[in-house]
């Protein structure tokens, strides 16, 4: 069997472990982000070698588990770990999460991932709406699949509530910001000449991952949202090289303003009444 390509077997055993649980929102984690974790009430969580073809992650700092349980009064199914095109996956296997978690009944995610800022508004620390998005990658995780449609992307990224959330966080002295995210294969970082091409070409920061699952969200009929944490200023913004420890410490940094982004984005996105 192909790792996390038909993710069927894997999706009954995570229904049997969730009983009685029904998370109706499911939220993958990037790098650094984890310390939302331990926000998390009534929880339980398995490790994502123990569901049928999903292999353990292998990037530190990302976990490789999937946790259930209640966050700021939600039921949600948190993905801590990803796979990504740059250990080997193709644009499909990367997407088995967020197909797991449409297979389990999740209607919505909330894809988040750390990303290098491009845009001179962005810093790092910051956090920016994702509102569109640039793939340079080439692949496409419908490429070949019987699943495979002509997906409108013309509405992907929810994003109604971006002026009342940025309203409220810089409140509480947190800045959120939008834009367009581009995808590029990693693993090495950009150049500046990639960045420039880039920044020319309407990105406004730049990731490794995120925008695959976001596809596959579509095609599954899910709602979507994405936040980047900046984590540094894209390859030649800034003087200092890049290199992915600065990336998780920045991630650590910011828990606690993940935690009031996650707070309110809640409270504006969920429909009310929602658990
Ligand atoms: N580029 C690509 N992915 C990233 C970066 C970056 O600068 N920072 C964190 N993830």
């Amino acid at each position: 069997m192909t790792l996390l390509d038909d993710i069927s077997a894997a999706a009954q055993e995570l229904d049997l472990f969730l009983s009685p649980m029904q998370p109706h929102l499911a939220i993958v984690l990037g790098s650094g982000l984890s310390g939302i974790l331990t926000k998390l009430e009534q929880q339980k969580s398995l490790p994502y070698e123990h569901l049928s073809g999903f292999p353990a992650t292998g990037v530190k700092g990302h976990g490789g588990r999937i946790h259930v349980g209640t966050l700021f009064g939600t039921s949600v199914l948190i993905f801590n770990g990803r796979y990504h095109l740059y250990e080997g996956y193709d644009a499909w296997q990367v997407t088995a999460p967020v197909r797991l978690a449409a297979q389990v009944g999740c209607q919505r995610v909330l894809l988040t991932n750390a990303a290098g800022g491009i845009d001179a508004l962005l810093s790092p620390g910051d956090f920016m709406l994702v509102t569109d998005h640039l793939n340079f990658t080439g692949a496409n995780p419908l490429i070949g699949r019987s699943e495979r449609q002509f997906s409108d992307l013309s509405q992907l990224y929810a994003q109604d509530f971006y002026t009342e959330l940025r309203t409220q966080l810089a409140a509480a002295q947190i800045q959120l910001q939008r834009g367009i995210l581009a995808w590029m294969s990693g693993p090495s970082y950009e150049t500046p000449a990639e960045v420039n091409a880039l920044e020319s070409l309407g990105a406004a920061a730049v990731s490794m991952s995120t925008i695959p699952e976001a596809i596959i969200a579509r095609r599954y009929g899910l709602e979507v949202a994405a936040v980047s944490l900046i984590t540094n200023l894209a390859a030649g913004k800034n003087r200092q090289g890049l290199n992915h420890e600065d990336v998780l410490r920045l991630g650590s940094q910011s828990t606690r303003a993940f935690e009031q982004l996650l707070k309110k984005l809640f409270v504006l996105w969920l429909p009310s009444g929602s658990v």
